[in-house]
This record gives C-alpha cells, sequence and structure tokens, in this order.
C-alpha cells in the first residue's frame, strides 16, 4: 500500500497552480450523456474520481477519448446501456449523479445505491423523492434503483435540505423534462452554476442558479459543447493554508476569490496575510494564529469540506477554538491522528474544542477520506520530524499532482510502497 513519508518542517515558497474542481468535473461528466453530439471537457486533472466517472460512461457505451488527458471527449450518441454498477458507484458514491441524466436521456437506470462512506451514511432520499416529483417510477431491488420515465414531467419539489447531488441530479432531469421545473431550496455551490452554465451552453433553459430556487424549462436536445470547468476552491483553500503555516511567501495562482469569501475571511481573522488578486492569492507564512469559531454549513458558508483542513491551522492557534460540523455525522476522523501527533482536541458529537499547542509532532498516520488526508498533510508539513501517511490513495482522488505540487513549493515529501516504515 503506498505511503507518502513527510519531514516536516520545511519552508514552503514559490507558485501552485489550482486544477479543475473534482465536484464539478463530475457532474459535467454525467450531463455530457445528455447531449445528442461529442461534448469536450478543457483541462481534467488526472485525478482518480475523474478516471472513475469516465470509465462508468464507457460502460454506458459512449465514446470517450482522452487527448492529452486535460482534455477529454465524450461522444453519449454511441450509449446503449443503462447500468452503474456496484462495484463502480461503492469506490464513488458521486457517480450516482448518473441517474438524472439516464433517465431523461434513455427512459429507464439501473443505478446501484451508493451506500455510505466513512464520513455518514449519506442517504439517498431527496434524489428519489424528487425524480418520482418528476414523474419517474422508483424502484428498488438487491440494492439497485431500478428508475422508469418514459418522459419527465415539469413539477414544483422543495428540498428539505440544500443537497448538492440531488440538486444536481433533479437539475439535469429536468432540463429535459416537460414542462417547467421549480427546484426550492436547491445548493447553491459554485459547482452548480457551473453545471448550470454547462447545461445553458448545451441549449437548456435554467435560471436562478447560485440562488435557494432554480427554475428550468424543459427542452427536447441539447447539443454538444466545449466547456473548461471552474477552478478546484477546495484545493485553492487547502494550499493557501499550507502557504500560512509553512510559508514564506506562496501563491495560489488560477483561483476564483468570490466562491472562498467565508474561508478568507476566516483565515484574515486567524490572522493569516494575504493579498488576493482576481485570479490569484499570495500569502505570507506565520509561526502563530488567532482561534477561531466556525461551523460547516451549506453554500455560501464555511464548506465542510475544508473543516479539517482549518483545523490544522487552529491548533497551532494561541487560545481555544470550537469548531461544529454541521453538514455530516462522522467527519472528524482525523482528530484522532492529530491527537496522535500532539493536538489538544476534544470532540463533543459534532462539536470539536481545539486548544492551540506550541508544535506538532511527526508520527505514522492513517488516512480516513480525501479531505482528512488533506488535512493530515497539512500537519506534517509543519509537525517536527517525520511523519508517514498511510493509505494516501484517498488523496490521489482529488487532488491532482499533490506530491509534485508541494515539492515544487520546497516540501520534502516522498512516496514509497514499502510495507512497513519504520519511524
Ligand atoms: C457533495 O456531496 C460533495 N461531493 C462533497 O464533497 C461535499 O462534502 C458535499 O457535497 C457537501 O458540500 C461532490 O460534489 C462529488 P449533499 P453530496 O448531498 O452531494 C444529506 C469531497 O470531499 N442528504 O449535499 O453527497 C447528507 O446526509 C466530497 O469532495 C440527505 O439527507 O452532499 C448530508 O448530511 C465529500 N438526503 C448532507 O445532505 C439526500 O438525498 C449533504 O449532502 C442527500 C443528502
Amino acid at each position: 500500500m503506498k505511503k507518502l513519508i513527510v519531514k516536516g518542517g520545511r519552508t514552503l515558497k514559490g507558485t501552485v497552480t489550482v486544477s479543475s474542481s473534482k465536484n464539478s468535473i463530475l457532474p459535467l461528466l454525467a450531463a455530457s450523456l445528455l447531449s445528442n453530439g461529442e461534448v469536450t471537457l478543457e483541462a481534467l486533472p488526472a485525478i482518480r474520481d475523474v478516471s472513475t466517472m469516465i470509465e462508468l460512461l464507457r460502460r454506458f457505451g459512449a465514446k470517450i477519448t482522452n487527448e492529452k488527458y486535460s482534455t477529454v471527449k465524450i461522444d453519449p450518441t454511441t450509449a446503449m446501456f443503462v447500468e452503474a454498477p456496484y462495484e463502480i458507484i461503492k469506490t464513488m458514491r458521486a457517480s450516482f449523479i448518473v441517474l438524472g441524466p439516464l433517465l431523461a436521456k434513455m427512459g429507464r437506470a439501473r443505478v446501484s445505491m451508493p451506500g455510505g462512506c466513512a464520513i455518514g451514511n449519506r442517504p439517498i432520499d431527496l434524489h428519489l423523492e424528487g425524480l418520482k416529483k418528476l414523474g419517474a417510477c422508483i424502484d428498488i431491488e438487491e440494492g439497485y434503483i431500478l428508475a422508469k420515465a418514459s418522459r419527465l414531467r415539469g413539477n414544483k419539489i422543495s428540498l428539505n435540505f440544500p443537497s448538492v447531488g440531488a440538486t444536481e441530479n433533479l437539475m439535469m432531469a429536468a432540463s429535459m423534462a416537460t414542462g417547467e421545473t421549480v427546484i426550492e431550496n436547491a445548493a447553491r455551490e459554485p459547482e452548480i452554476v457551473d453545471l448550470a452554465d454547462f447545461l445553458r451552453k448545451m441549449g437548456a433553459d435554467i435560471h436562478g442558479d447560485g440562488s435557494d430556487t432554480l427554475h428550468i424549462i424543459g427542452v427536447d436536445e441539447l447539443k454538444p459543447v466545449v466547456f473548461r470547468p471552474i477552478p478546484d476552491r477546495i484545493e485553492a483553500a487547502t494550499y493557501i493554508i499550507a502557504g500560512a503555516m509553512a510559508g514564506d511567501t506562496v501563491e495560489v495562482k488560477n483561483i476564483v476569490p468570490d466562491h472562498l469569501e467565508i474561508v478568507l475571511s476566516k483565515l484574515r481573522t486567524a490572522g493569516v496575510q494575504m493579498e488576493v488578486f482576481d485570479n490569484r492569492c499570495i500569502v505570507k507564512g506565520c509561526k502563530r494564529f488567532n482561534a477561531v469559531d466556525f461551523k460547516s454549513t451549506p453554500y455560501p458558508g464555511f464548506p465542510t469540506d475544508l473543516q479539517a483542513q482549518m483545523m490544522i491551522l487552529l491548533c497551532l492557534a494561541e487560545g481555544q477554538s470550537v469548531v461544529r460540523e454541521e453538514i455530516f455525522e462522522n467527519r472528524f476522523m482525523h482528530v484522532a491522528e492529530l491527537k496522535r501527533m500532539g493536538a489538544d482536541i476534544e470532540i463533543k458529537n459534532r462539536k470539536a474544542v481545539i486548544r492551540g499547542v506550541k508544535k506538532l509532532k511527526g508520527a505514522p498516520v492513517m488516512v480516513s477520506d480525501l479531505r482528512a488526508g488533506a488535512a493530515l498533510l497539512l500537519a506534517a508539513l509543519v509537525a517536527e520530524g517525520q511523519t508517514v501517511l498511510n493509505r494516501i490513495y484517498h488523496l490521489e482522488r482529488g487532488y491532482d499532482n499533490f506530491v509534485d505540487k508541494f515539492i515544487g513549493l520546497g516540501a520534502d515529501l516522498k512516496l514509497s510502497n514499502e510495507e512497513s516504515l519504520k519511524k
């Protein structure tokens, strides 16, 4: 099993360029199924989740050509299968968002239920209730969702939680339904707006994306487009936090500051020195931070996908910080590992109380999920001594070329396949 060996204490400096957003690319790939011709997606990162979704489209029979990998062409007109198998869905639950486009385009789908994951049980009730509102017949058989709809019909849907995935599934389904669909309490994430931009470019009639109410008037055909996804705001903030903790001066390029408003504001409150320009930011390292309280909430609130990374900075702050994880029920798994590195954190249900310590110490740690992995990597960069991160395949799912990017900033990282690494 691949491990990452990090020698802490190196000063980071230089420039890092953020890749396209994983959480935008996945719905865009699913939405390409709706096109009546070949779709081109540009600047795709070489991360595992993207290749998993591409593999799924191939299973449907779509023709995929990845010229240089970063530019991928998807021709969905050859697709004739509608089964998304458990073996793929279990490795990436986000692939469940193929259900909406399959139903809209093919009139039927057999999609494995995603099941839970490390951070929570990840239900799909909002997806299924919404699709039923659009006229789909939904059955469950042997762990699979069997869905049928000769033609989806627009309707009014009110989500009892602004679920990102449910909003995406329903947007894609409604874009080719007959009549108007209104989705209330819709997710407002930038990735929702990117998906709406993509669908509009294909000819969809969508308004209100970025607000909590979407208006979609279904059309009969969606045409091919060339599209470049937005930058990954979570990757961007991960490098900004790295620069704040371990930097001399780090420039993070290819960012959209508007997508990071509350994050940048919390970082400033914590004492991080940053100069933010229209598509990049220059962050200066500092040794101590102010304690900051925050809670993860749906966009435009503080993103749950940055809760773990922000906690690392608070481990080294002066005083006590309180972090509340209000999106997922089990997203503090990085805490046990951080305590082994000397962090002072107490968990009570979805609340973490962090008392700043002078330093963290390197240790062998276990990565449990993508964002916990990113947080442990940040901790390792500033810890005294060596840290060995086990199960780094989680990181390879969503951080493009992260080893080279961090080495490029001066970090001392080494990948190893050795079975057991003595400290
Ligand atoms: C998306 O997951 C992201 N994944 C997640 O990022 C992100 O953490 C999450 O949104 C929240 O921002 C992708 O975009 C691929 P949700 P998603 O549906 O769509 C409840 C990462 O690290 N819920 O908004 O699955 C659910 O239990 C990943 O990149 C229902 O109750 O998130 C959870 O508490 C991790 N019923 C909350 O909504 C449903 O039918 C948020 O889930 C659906 C969701």
